[in-house]
This record gives structure tokens, sequence and C-alpha cells, in this order.
């Protein structure tokens, strides 16, 4: 029995169904510091600072995002070797699969999607918030009760701007689209013009006494507050998952996931110190922060200016994470693990339609009816299972004999990966206790499924 539940997918055979195809090594250090700030920066920034700060940390929030970017760092390195070992689709999923057995990669596969879905889902509603501010700016209101989460007290019932999000972006995904690199740079540097802008016009509004006391709810205030930003961080592995791709990865790959981290975690630190300093960090529990302390201080234009920015930033995000979704959908599909029609192409656009649609449809609910912050912890939760599992694989990958030569290797090992598997445990420590239990509701059901449909079904079964 456990001998079936741990089966491993061998290397070798990974290698030889995908390897075929040799990815030509193009991307430079440049190219994935671009790739890295482009999946990175979304709602995160725009909207966690503000939050986070009123209820968490306080000015003190630029720990937590400092905190944060270190414990992704490390864990990227991990990405990293996974990814140059084994190039394989599927990222941690199929990393699982190699080095714990089917149960493991199963596991780690559900909690990707639930990073995958409900990222999607809290990028669209700060989308949503976003878009508001920006209408406003046109004196266009939308009714109240169709532009927020369910919640009655407040007057909203649903968020019908987050779900449109969503539909358009997967009737996108449908058709094939690919995102260019050329549209990624110009958006990144739209994103990060709009931030400057921000930092270079707020800074003149700072008034220090603001700043004080910078630890309002203490050193925890701080750590719980790391365990919630951790989220503007997002995307990084979007960069190890280009592993196969980079010239010379063992230079460029760490200045690539070090140097993205680096630059976003400098703005997010920025934004905070701006933000908190203009007002005092109580008033800053609003759903679109950047915005409203602009509009605060009657620079009205810079306000609708940085809406009109986030507003196409976050779109990106929402793209490259439905594609990460529904791609993910694919390998379980492939594998047996969830129905085949998840695996199933359309002849006409030679994509997952079938399985686009039910993501959308999944991640519009939750969208439409789920508060942003909420959904930011499950997403965090997921994600750091994910890293943990990642983190301490990279021990026991190393042991294996089959790897090919040459790829990026983290540096310090054993102790880089083995802290990387302590510092997301300590962040899973700080999440609330409603999203433990969530989370917990969410593997129960994971494992209800392995055991009833994947383990039966799995292509493994066929060897
Ligand atoms: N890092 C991404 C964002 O903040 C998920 O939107």
């Amino acid at each position: 029995m456990s001998k079936l539940l741990f089966r491993k997918k061998e290397i070798e055979e990974l290698l030889q169904n995908e390897g075929t195809i040799q990815l030509k090594k193009t991307l430079g250090a440049f190219d994935l510091l671009l790739l890295g700030v482009g999946a990175i920066v979304g709602t995160g920034i725009f909207i966690l600072p503000g939050t986070v700060a009123a209820t968490h940390a306080g000015p003190g929030i630029v720990f937590s995002f400092i905190i944060a970017a270190i414990v992704c760092a490390f864990a990227g390195m991990c990405y990293s070797e996974f990814a140059s070992s084994v190039p394989v689709t599927g990222s941690a999923y199929t990393y699982g699969y190699i080095v714990f057995g089917e149960i493991v990669a199963w596991l780690v596969g559900w909690a990707l999607l639930l990073e995958y879905g409900l990222a999607v889902a809290a990028v669209a509603t700060g989308w949503s918030s976003y878009l508001n501010s920006l209408l406003a700016g046109f004196h266009i209101v939308l009714p109240q009760a169709i532009s927020g989460a369910f919640n009655p007290a407040a007057g909203t019932y649903i968020n019908v701007p987050a779900i449109f999000i969503i539909f358009a972006t997967a009737f996108l995904l449908t058709l094939g689209i690919k995102e260019s690199t050329r549209f990624n740079s110009w958006m990144v540097f739209l994103k990060v013009a709009v931030i400057l802008l921000f930092i270079g016009v707020g800074v003149f509004y700072v008034k220090p006494t603001n700043w004080e006391p910078f630890l309002p709810f203490g050193i925890s205030g701080v750590f719980s507050g790391a365990a919630l930003v951790f989220f503007a961080y997002l995307g990084f592995d979007a960069v190890s998952s280009a592993a196969e791709e980079v010239k010379n990865p063992q230079r460029n790959m760490p200045i690539g996931i070090i140097g993205s981290l680096l630059i976003c975690t400098v703005l997010y630190v920025a934004v905070s110190m701006v933000l908190t300093g203009i007002v005092p960090y109580h008033a800053l529990n609003v759903s679109d922060p950047v915005s409203y302390v602009m509009q605060l201080v009657h620079q009205d234009w810079i306000a609708g200016i940085i809406s009109l920015g986030a507003v196409v930033g976050m779109m990106t995000v929402i793209l490259v994470m439905s594609y990460g979704g529904t791609r993910l959908l694919y390998a379980l599909g492939r594998d047996g693990l969830l129905p085949k029609s998840m695996a199933e192409l359309s002849p006409k656009f030679k994509t997952p339609v079938k399985n686009t649609w039910i993501f959308a449809l999944l991640v519009a609910f939750c969208a439409g009816f789920v508060p942003l912050s909420k959904l930011a912890e499950l997403v965090n939760m997921g994600t750091l299972v994910a890293f943990t599992i990642v983190s301490i694989g990279v021990v026991y990958l190393r042991k294996n004999k089959n790897i090919p030569s040459g790829g990026f290797k983290v540096p310090f090992f054993p102790v880089l990966p083995i802290l990387s598997f302590l510092l997301c445990l300590f962040l899973i420590s700080q999440l609330s206790i409603l999203t433990w239990i969530a989370c917990g509701i969410w593997f129960i059901i994971g494992l209800i499924v392995y055991l009833a449909y994947g383990r039966k079904n799995s292509e493994m079964n066929k060897q």
C-alpha cells in the first residue's frame, strides 16, 4: 500500500519524454530581472502596505517586507536547482513526484491549485478596487451592491468587475495568447514608473511624526505582517521556471532571483515608508491606499495616473497566474490524478479550453464573494506548503545520481535549503488559525479525491 502511495517518477524517463525538445539558452540576467519584476509587482504593492500596516504591523511593515523577501530568496534558490535539474512542466508538483512520490506530489499540486486559483481571485479583487477608484475620477460610480465581496453590513453583495476580468482573461487564454517579452517589458516599465511617481510625489507630504510609534503592534505584529505581505512577492517562481533557457545559469539565476526580489523590496519598502508617513497607519485600512492618500493630499491627477497604472499592471499578473493554474490542471489530468478531460486540448486553438473555463468559474466564484484579506492569507498558506517541500526536497534531490550536470546548484548546501525550510514553517505558523482550518479542510478534500480517484486512475498504474 505505502509503495503505491509513494511511487516515484524517474528523472531519466521524464527527460526522455519531454526533454527531446531542447530549449534554446537565450535569456541573460537582465531578461530574468524583467521577467521577475513583471511577474511579481501586482496587487500586493498597491493594496497590502495599507491594510497590513493598519491592522498588523504599523509603520514596521517595512521590516515585514524585508523578512518576506529573505524567505522568498532562499526558496527561490531551491526552486532554481529543481528547475535546472528537472526541466519539465508542472513545477513543484513534478519535483514532488520525483523526490517524495505520488501522494506528496498530489498534495503539492493540490496546494498549488489553491495558490494559483486564489491568487487570481485576490488580484482580480484588487483590480476591481483600483478600477472603481479610476472610474470615480471620471465621476462614474458603480452601484455599491455589485462592487465588493459579500458583506451586507457594508452594502456589498458581489464583486462584478472582479468576475468580469477573470472571464475576460480566461477567454484570452483559450485563444492561446502568448505573453510576448516585449509586452511584458512595457508592463514592467509602466508599473515601476507609476510606483516611482507615487514615491517621488508622496515624499514631499511625509510627516515623520506619523511614524511614531514605529512598532505599534510589537515585533509579533511585524512577523505576522511578514506572513501576509509574502503575497506581494509571489510570482518570482516564474524566474526559476525559466532555468533551462538561461545562459550561464550558475551566474545568472541568482542574479535574476535575488535581483528581482531586491528591486521589489526596495520599491515596497519605499512605498510603505511614504504611505505610513503621509497619514497615520490606522487610517490606511482602505482597498486602494496608494491612490487614496494621493487624493487626501489633493493630488487627484497623480491618483488617477496611479489607478490607471495599477489597473493595467495587475492584468498581467492575472494572466500569468491563470496560465499557471490551467497548466497545472493539465499536468494533473495528463497523469491521471484528475479526470482526463482536464488534459484535453481544443483541436482548433491547441489550448486546454475545458479546464480553463472550469478554473475561471471556480475562481470567479471566490473573487465575487470573498474579501481580499481572506484570499491573500490562503494563497500564502498554499504557497508556503509548496515551498517547504521544494526546500527540503533539494536535500534529497542531490542524492539522485541521474541528474544531468551543469545546472544551477544552491550555494551553501545543505544549510541554505534547511534554513529555507525552517523559515517557511515559521511563516506558516504566523498565519491565523482560521486560515489553518480552511487550509486543513482543503487538504482533507484533496486526500479524499486522491484516495477515491487519483490512486486508481494514475498513469503510474500502467507501468
Ligand atoms: N505578487 C503578486 C501581486 O502582488 C501576486 O499581485
